[in-house]
């Protein structure tokens, strides 16, 4: 089997690193990819949005089954793009069709299914240009922080928690008639703001059946101690010690059955990755948001521990017999750190090189930002490596991850040394 995997960050490396293990895969494929991919699968220089090149290359190479890591693509439509195409209709994506990608692509959209389908969330409602006055009006209603959302995609700044009324007043009218985030905040939900503590569950789902993969958490400011802006995601730990079997037995009743069998009943024929954020308020857990694919670097810790073979899990997705597929997770504990250009997540430089992360052993160095210039390895992103280490805890995990970090270098390299400091 040859598998094209849609991507470039650590996530797609991740994906890649676990797909070569499988006995059933042939050669793996990676749209555009990084340095890491490289020396693993063979990278095609193609943007993973203009679906008529990855359909020249799907021809071209082959491939037998897609795996689309980021959100864009499914967005936009390339799981409909390919069963609409008679060269390409039986070839399966892994990733929701635009109907379902809508839980990510519209705040608005998962809000009102959740509410449909009983899911626990956060109070809210949505507003318009024309309805402005009525959501200063609700914002009136609420308690602070407020929390704003824009409807669409806003490369992950859509959000904003605001303290005060006033701010949050201007704030809204800033979305609402002046697109602060483009057509994004044409629609705005404003929600009840959840006080507790995040984590997210991941499901694998071929639409009937699903596997609950692992639970993981990450850590999103760029600051120790969690200050300072928000990021990609600096680090990530799988399993959050807080989810233990009562608390998960609460997300799979309350959230992940519901949710599957709501996307059957709106007729959502669903395959793929669900990444439910979920706050645990005081022992319940609450949705804040879904994803339709993978988080990272979340992938970079879950994906690791499972001990099936994915491709065999994808296979049950595209078959629909998933629920026959059988699934192992190792109760090892998996860290990741990342590796970051100095300056990120504002303005940062590239094409630093890297040394020291060749003949690292006892930790998995997934690259994101980097690539291959006149045969050295360079940074190419904000965020450049997620180093991922295993152990019996959480402590144990972090001390390999950081002994190898310490052998690994790049002009203005950063890092956060607390990951996991909180649990
Ligand atoms: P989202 O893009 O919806 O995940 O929101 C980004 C971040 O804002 C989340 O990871 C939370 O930290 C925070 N957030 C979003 N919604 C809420 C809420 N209702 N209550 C508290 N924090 C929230
Ligand atoms: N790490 C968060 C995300 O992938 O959205």
């Amino acid at each position: 089997m040859n598998i094209l995997v849609l991507g470039s960050g650590g996530r797609e490396h991740a994906f890649t690193y676990k797909l070569s293990q499988s006995k059933k895969v042939n050669q793996v494929f990676v749209a555009p990819g990084n340095a890491g991919t490289d020396k693993i699968a063979k990278n095609l220089s193609i943007n993973p949005t203009d679906f008529n090149a990855v359909k020249t290359a799907v021809l071209e190479h082959e491939i037998n089954m897609v795996v689309v890591g980021p959100e864009a693509p499914l967005v936009e439509g390339v799981h409909d793009f390919f069963l609409a195409d008679d060269q390409l209709k039986n070839i399966p994506v892994i990733g929701p069709k635009k109907d379902g990608a809508l839980l990510e692509g519209s705040k608005d959209f998962s809000k009102q299914f959740m509410e449909k389908h009983n899911i626990p969330t956060a109070k809210y409602q949505s507003f318009t240009q024309d309805s402005l006055e009525d959501g200063y009006a609700f914002l009136e209603t609420l308690n602070p922080p407020f929390v704003l959302k824009a409807d669409g995609l806003a490369a992950g700044k859509g959000v904003l928690i605001l303290d005060h009324i006033e701010e949050a007043k201007t704030e809204l009218k800033e979305m609402l008639t002046n697109q602060k985030f483009g057509d994004a905040s044409a629609t705005v939900v404003i929600e009840e703001f959840l006080k507790g503590i995040e984590l997210s569950v991941f499901v694998l789902t071929d639409g009937k059946s699903y596997k609950v993969l692992p639970s993981a958490k990450d850590y999103k400011r760029i600051g120790e101690g969690d200050t300072g802006l928000n990021t990609g995601g600096m680090g990530a730990i799988s399993p959050v010690p807080f989810a233990d079997t009562d608390f998960l037995t609460k997300v799979e009743d309350r959230i992940i059955k519901p949710t599957v069998d709501g996307l059957q009943k709106e007729g959502i024929d669903y395959r793929g990755f669900i990444f439910i954020g979920l706050m645990n308020v005081a022992g319940d857990p609450f949705v804040i948001e879904y994803n339709v694919r993978m988080g990272d670097p979340e992938t970079e810790v879950v994906l690791p521990r499972i001990n099936s073979d994915l491709f065999d899990l994808f296979e049950g997705v595209a078959n629909q017999n998933l629920h026959e597929k059988t699934y192992e997770v190792t109760s090892q504990t998996a860290t990741t750190v990342m590796l970051v250009s100095g300056g990120y997540p504002e303005a940062y430089e590239k094409g630093k090189a890297i040394s020291g992360f060749e003949g690292i052993e006892d930790s998995i160095v997934f690259h994101a930002g980097t690539k291959i210039t006149d045969t050295k390895v360079v940074t190419n992103g904000g965020r450049v490596m997620a180093i991922t280490s295993f152990g019996d805890t959480i402590k144990d995990a972090l001390a390999k991850s950081y002994k190898n970090i310490d052998k690994i270098s790049f002009e203005k390299m950063n890092y956060r040394k607390d990951i996991g400091f909180d649990l």
